[in-house]
């Protein structure tokens, strides 16, 4: 299976549509289209979204909401450096968590730990691979004992859900990033979700300079209207797009018994299929190198550096 786009051809002519449309409007950013999938993002993880140009713009904007410069932030270490480096630009200091092996997403002891020596202001939650991490209910329901805001980093999570559950839902505020090789992708593009209003209001204006009171210090964060019109219509086949993989993973599952096994009640995304065992097509590494050891952090994460040698991606793509 090769890698492929998984955008559905047959629904190229509601893109041909929708961009005949655009030029025609003479609204080529921030107009129908950005507000129509923004509206199916809504109604499909059941939480306020608001449109970006990337994950990392979205990522800013409830950093910033939540004024975290000079504060420490807890991160795992096995995600992409995406999410130290936009808590870094936000002017937090970030300290590293150790993750799971059998899920790859943050260690809820771990995290503890951490929490009790630093005394974060805020913690990440990375949902690596297309599932939730197993852990996310300890660990939310640590934050809101500890009165410690939940970031949650939806990037690879697209489609997941838990007994109804969905990616965003446990945090502040989560982000979902429309990159190329994502499960729904923009080519570029990325959604904060959050159930807060606040966050939410911020958002809109953090994306556009501030925009009018200019009292939200922002930058430009805009989708353009061509790219939300491919997220709205890929967000109608999002449920497809998972059905697919799901099916599809059923049907690997038999060869690769020493793999991530999903608990009850959770749907993967299926961004990637991780295994344990080397493989002979693996489309490489989530992560090869861990972000503690790129930015030099004097930590020792053992399960961190376990997964970064010992794991890889049966290509799992949509394609019908
Ligand atoms: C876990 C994770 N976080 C954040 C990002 C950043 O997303 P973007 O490139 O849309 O800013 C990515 C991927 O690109 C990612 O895999």
């Amino acid at each position: 299976m090769n890698f492929s786009i998984g955008f559905d051809k047959r629904d190229l002519p509601k893109v041909h549509e929708a961009f005949d449309k655009i030029v025609a409007s003479n609204k080529w950013t921030e107009g129908y289209y950005t507000e129509l999938f923004e509206n199916k993002w809504a109604d499909m993880n059941k939480l306020g979204s608001v449109a970006f140009s990337s994950w990392a713009g979205a990522a800013l904007a409830a950093l910033d909401f939540y004024n975290l410069k000079g504060k420490t932030v807890l991160c795992p270490s096995n995600t992409f450096m995406a999410t130290p480096l936009a808590t870094l630009q936000a002017g937090a200091e970030v300290q590293f968590v150790d993750c799971n092996k059998f899920d790859l997403c943050m260690s809820f002891d771990d995290m503890k730990a951490k929490a009790e020596k630093y005394k974060p202001a805020a913690i990440w939650v990375v949902h690596i691979g297309g599932h939730l991490a197993f852990e996310i209910e300890k660990i939310a329901a640590y934050c809101k004992e500890n009165n410690i805001i939940l970031l949650e980093d939806c990037a690879h999570a697209a489609g997941a859900s838990w007994n109804g559950k969905n990616p965003g839902e446990w945090g502040d505020a989560g982000f979902y990033s429309f990159y190329a090789t994502k499960t729904v992708t923009t080519g570029e593009g990325g959604m904060l979700v959050s159930k807060h209003k606040d966050v939410i209001e911020h958002a809109k204006k953090f994306r556009n300079y501030g925009k009018f009171d200019y009292v939200v210090r922002g930058l430009n964060y805009r989708m353009t209207e061509f790219q939300a019109a491919i997220g709205a219509i890929e967000t109608d086949r999002l449920k497809e797009i998972i059905d697919f993989k799901n099916d599809y993973a059923l049907t690997l599952d038999p060869q690769y018994n020493n793999r991530i096994k999903l608990p009850d009640g959770m749907i993967s995304g299926y961004y990637k299929y991780i295994v344990f065992d080397p493989i002979e097509k693996s489309t490489g590494k989530v992560y090869d190198e861990q972000c503690h050891r790129i930015l030099k952090h004097d930590v020792e994460l053992p399960n961190s550096d376990w997964v970064a040698g010992n794991h890889w991606c049966v290509p799992i793509y949509y394609n019908p």
